[in-house]
């Protein structure tokens, strides 16, 4: 591993399956420490993952010389304040989602980022399954037409025991519920297919669990290239599913139902007979195969560092997918539709 990332994990409860990435690609990361506030959890998932160091202080962990990406897995509230810290002490971050709480704190993590020289990626991984993957190169390579309308359901269950976990569907420590929490995912996937969103009507509310947040949403959508949507949001569906569906003049094309993998195959593409079906079928069958979900991101993350290329996630993203929300919300609390951009001066610039 000569030229290989020296990663710090921070957070050991989803910070295992980004553990588990990285040891996926072992000639492009190693996992040296694992930080987290709950030493012995941290100390006991280190020994199952063969990872020789834990911390309990994350100002230590950015303090090493010897790691040179922190990947934030902490609760939301502590994002914007470990990102500040991990990039005034010269490291990379990856951070999960919600990267941060507003788009006024994006714009902040983007000035940072400017002034230390570092990168800081956020996670998105479910753009990597390769269905999503398929219908994205189609889309770069300019064959599928003009885009019609787009459906999403994002139908997932959570109960009281899910909320038993004190910073979950509290405002103040999980800055947002359904839409931002779960269904900020499905929101990237559009964005990320069809581009940039311009006009934005929703409604959330709060029925299946007493929490602070929003467990139920709809949305409709303009999007800038003319096309419509929907996304609904709900955390009280018995029977899981999520699922897009994307409809262009040449390819419809739909993924499975699997809620927690519905960008990965199987996808139904619907192409037309009378047009350019077999240029996309081509194109489909040539197109090589990266790995997916985490270790998908992080594949690409390492590929675009080392080569100065633009990251898999940019900042621009996660900007863009917290645009919608602070959208949403404002358009559900004033009963009117939402146009985009959100900058300075909007009410929901600052917070949600
Ligand atoms: N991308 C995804 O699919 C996905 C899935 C689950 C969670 N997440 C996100 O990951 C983040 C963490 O969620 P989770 O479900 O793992 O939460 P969790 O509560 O299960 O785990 C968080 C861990 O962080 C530790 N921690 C808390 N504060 C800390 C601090 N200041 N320094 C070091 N460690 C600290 C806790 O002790 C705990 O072990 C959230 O932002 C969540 O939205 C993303």
């Amino acid at each position: 591993m000569s030229n290989g990332l020296r990663i710090a994990v921070v957070g050991a409860g989803i910070g295992v399956e980004h553990i588990k990435g990285y040891q996926e690609l072992p000639e492009l990361f190693a996992v040296k420490v694992l930080c987290d506030i709950r030493i012995e959890h941290a100390a006991a998932v280190a020994e199952k993952y063969g990872i020789q160091k834990v911390s309990a202080s994350f100002d230590d962990v950015c303090r090493r010389p010897d790691i040179d990406v922190i990947d934030i897995c902490t609760p939301p509230a502590f994002h914007p304040g470990q990102i500040e810290t991990a990039l005034k002490a010269g490291k990379h971050v990856i951070c999960e989602k919600p990267l941060v709480g507003s788009v006024a704190a994006v714009d902040l993590v983007s000035r940072l980022a400017s002034e230390s020289g570092c990168q800081v990626m956020p996670i998105f991984q479910y753009r990597f399954g390769h269905g999503l993957q398929k219908l994205k190169y189609l889309v770069d390579q300019k064959l599928v037409g003009e885009a019609f309308v787009f459906n999403v359901d994002v139908a997932w269950w959570r109960d009281s025991e899910y909320y038993r976990n004190p910073w979950r569907g509290k405002r103040a420590t999980e800055l947002g519920g359904a839409l931002l929490s779960q269904a900020i995912h499905a929101v990237d996937m559009v964005l990320y297919i069809l581009g940039p969103a311009k006009s934005v009507f929703g409604r959330t509310t709060t029925r299946v669990n007493q929490i602070e947040v929003e467990d139920c949403v709809a949305i409709a959508l303009e999007m800038a290239d003319g096309s419509l949507g929907t996304i609904s949001v709900t955390l009280g569906s018995l029977a899981e599913i999520s699922r897009h569906r994307f409809t262009f003049r040449n390819v419809t094309a739909e993924s499975n139902i699997q809620p927690y993998a519905n960008s990965r195959e199987p996808w139904a593409f619907s192409f037309n007979p009378a047009g350019n079906e077999k240029q996309m079928k081509d194109a489909v069958d040539q197109l090589a195969p990266l790995p997916e979900r985490y270790a998908g991101q992080f594949y690409r993350f390492y590929q675009a560092l080392r080569n100065g290329k633009e990251l898999p996630v940019t900042l621009g993203d996660a900007r863009a997918a917290l645009e919608v929300i602070a959208a949403t919300y404002y358009s559900s609390e004033k009963n009117e539709p939402v146009n985009l951009p959100i900058g300075p001066g909007h009410p929901k610039y600052e917070t949600f």
